[in-house]
């Protein structure tokens, strides 16, 4: 497979051009990838507006997803969300969306971008803040009952957990209602190259982002907007421009070019060996007494308390993914997989904790007023005691996950407070 822009940049860096033009490093190191590090001059296309190696570059990586359209965001799954709910909701009435409460705080600041209001599907009984399971039937009755109709449909799979949602069951009851699904699936890219059609375009996801530098080799920020429904083709690329930076950094995008050509050569078979040595790994943990929660192929998920874990990986110079007070989190990926398969059950022993207490019950907060219309009034941060009782101006989380305890515009109930305690936040910010 071609990779356009990497060849670009490398041989613009090797030319010896004398750069009248930004950014201001001129391709002189400091870190040493400033020679690759160029702007839209002429020959590296735009990636707002492709015609040259940007446009072949995506060509490529719509190849190798087998999506209607993939397009590249520089900016992470945040840009490609706030995308994908501009694109929903063109056209479309009324701005409500029917969204998974586990939601990343991006989503929060999506809908107020966009003027679209979440309607939530509450968690189950004891599944915390970071997941949702969304059955089917519970999304035909919520759909149902509704007052107001729906643009879309938005589930998070795989969740912070790596737990997955049945997208095709989803995806066929939103498409009866002539209704799209967007999933975002920033934790999954990878799921497109294993075994068992996991990924959500395989499971018939209209409009899906995925963060391709948390589990394919990219570097941090490069993204995917994939399109499904070819009726998200045209104007994708100008929602995109709406969110993003008039200056995409080209080491991104180089990345992703180069991604493209080790997805199409041998990488996916390195990532089936990645899954054999997680798969070995968690039962090798499973014999030690650690309970294991059911996550996508690469990912280890302990109910544990995370932090106690975290400090034995981080004596044997290992470092998690997150470490949370009723789990510890690993991902993993062909360049780390066979390394933490040996050296991850001797830093963690036996297991010989009882398992954590379950978190405390998710609160549904009254909402008050629009996330648009909290987001963008004047705030102050206060403890999260004294915020009892007042709306919400900022979307409530620990970060990571950045999951939202309260969203913005809801009324912060006492209930919310033993998990505000839970989750470590000390501080919120609400209305004035
Ligand atoms: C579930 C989920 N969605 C979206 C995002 C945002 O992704 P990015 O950091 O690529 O913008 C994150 C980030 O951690 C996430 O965990």
């Amino acid at each position: 497979m071609t990779t356009p822009i990497l060849d670009f940049v490398r041989r613009y860096a090797d030319s010896g051009t004398l750069r009248l033009h930004m950014p201001g490093h001129k391709g002189v190191p400091t870190l040493g990838c400033e020679g690759l590090d160029i702007t839209e001059v002429a020959g590296a296309d735009s990636l707002y507006a492709p015609t040259g190696v940007i446009r072949e570059s995506e060509a490529n990586a719509t190849a190798v997803f087998a999506s209607r359209a993939t397009l590249y965001s520089t900016e992470g799954s945040s840009q490609c969300i706030r995308a994908m709910l501009a694109l929903a909701l063109r056209e479309r009435k009324p701005k409500r969306i029917l969204a998974g409460r586990n939601a990343h705080r991006s989503f929060l600041s999506a809908c107020a971008l966009c003027g679209a209001e979440p309607d939530w599907l509450w968690p189950e009984a004891g599944e915390g803040l970071l997941s949702c399971t969304v059955r089917p039937e519970t999304l035909v009755r919520a759909l149902d009952e509704a007052a107001t109709g729906y643009a879309a449909v938005y589930v998070t799979s795989p969740d912070y957990l790596g737990r997955l949602a049945d997208v095709s069951a989803l995806a066929a009851v939103c498409h009866e209602r002539g209704l799209p699904l967007l999933v975002d699936n920033a934790h999954g890219a990878c799921l497109r190259f294993l075994p068992g059609a996991r990924h959500p375009l395989e499971q018939g996801a209209d409009l899906v982002c995925d963060s391709a530098h948390k589990t394919l080799p990219v570097l941090t920020g490069g993204a995917y907007l994939h399109i499904a429904d070819p009726c998200f083709v045209p104007g994708a690329k100008q929602m995109l421009a709406l969110f993003g930076s008039t200056s995409p950094s080209y080491l991104i995008l180089a990345s992703l070019d180069a991604c493209n050509a080790r997805l199409a050569g041998d990488y996916p078979m390195l990532l089936a060996d990645a899954v054999r040595d997680t798969a070995d790994l968690r039962r090798t943990l499973q014999a030690l007494g650690w309970e294991t929660v059911d996550a996508d192929p690469l990912r280890i998920t302990l109910r544990c308390d995370g932090t106690k874990a975290a400090a034995r990986l981080r004596t044997q110079g290992m470092e998690p993914e997150y470490a949370g007070p009723d789990a510890l989190v690993l991902m993993l990926t062909p360049e780390n997989a066979a390394a933490a398969r040996a050296r991850v059950p001797e830093a963690l022993g036996p297991c010989r904790e009882a398992p954590p207490a379950p978190p405390p019950p998710l609160p549904r907060p009254e909402r008050v007023c629009t996330v648009r219309e909290a987001l963008f009034a004047p705030q102050t941060s206060c403890p999260a005691q004294a915020a009892i009782g007042r709306i919400c101006g900022a979307p409530t989380v620990a970060c990571p996950p950045a999951v939202p305890i309260v969203t913005a515009g809801e009324r912060i109930p006492e209930q919310a407070l033993p998990l505000f305690q839970y989750y470590g936040v000390e501080t919120v910010d609400v209305l004035l």
